[in-house]
């Protein structure tokens, strides 16, 4: 059974007010941040690494910790070469989940056991170029897939519906799966993502820069579970 998950990207929040930006977004009813590390070599652009996932850390304690600050998990996606070079720092400094792409290692299998072995949940992320089929055999080892709806670099992009026949594919060979879908997701584009199988809805810009968070935030959930109640996979 899956259940549906909002993921604000901190790429469309107010850096010069990060924690307080994330609090309201939780507050609205996101359940994850997602955080976009990009290397300017993976990816042509440069946004942030572990001394800030560090600091809001801090600020975002881990859903079941005893604090009364607002909670979330971190849902860190690697734009990055070599990413290896980076399960270790990541681990230490608060991810939850750490998203290689496919594109950027050898060993995509190696490299899931090396994350698990830090105690966190791996992911592979495919850039829109990808063929789905390279999940095929990797997907039993996953904890979540991420089909690209844009290329990755930059928020703020159109929305690619042509991607949706690869989360359709995921979903019918793994009903089980967690599958995410990043780049141009709103309430226009939602229900596309979710009839094709996603459940779990990266949303910078229509989240973070919405008059009415909690309004984008549930509608996105609502048309989610209710595809999932469709296929008798809601948790
Ligand atoms: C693109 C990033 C996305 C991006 C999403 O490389 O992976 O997470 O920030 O932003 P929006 O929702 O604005 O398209
Ligand atoms: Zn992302």
């Amino acid at each position: 059974m899956v259940k549906s998950i909002i993921a604000p990207s901190i790429l469309a929040s107010d850096f010069s007010n990060l924690g307080c930006d994330c609090h309201r977004v939780i507050n609205a009813g996101a359940d994850w941040l997602h955080i976009d590390v990009m290397d300017g070599h993976f990816v042509p652009n440069i946004t942030l690494g572990q001394p800030i996932v560090e600091s809001l850390r801090k600020a975002v304690p881990r859903p079941g910790d005893v604090s009364d600050k607002p909670k979330a998990f971190f849902d860190c996606h690697m734009m990055v070469s070599n990413p290896e070079q980076w399960v270790e720092d990541f681990a230490k400094c608060g991810a939850d989940q750490f998203t290689f792409h496919y594109e950027s290692t050898k060993d995509p299998l190696a490299l899931v056991k090396l994350i698990k072995s830090h105690g966190i949940r791996a992911a592979c992320a495919i850039k829109p170029g990808t063929p789905v089929d390279v999940l095929f055999e990797l997907g039993k080892y996953l904890d979540m897939a991420l089909v690209m709806t844009v290329e990755p670099g930059f928020g703020g992009q159109k929305f690619m519906p042509d991607m949706m026949p690869k989360v359709a594919k995921l979903r019918e060979l793994f009903p089980q799966l967690d599958i995410q879908v990043d780049g141009g997701l709103g309430k226009e584009t939602i229900p596309m993502a979710a009839n094709a199988g996603a459940n779990v809805i990266v949303a910078g810009t229509s989240v973070f820069k919405a008059s009415d968070p909690v309004d984008v935030i549930s509608f996105m959930r609502e048309k989610v579970n209710d595809n999932l109640k469709s296929k008798n996979l809601l948790d």
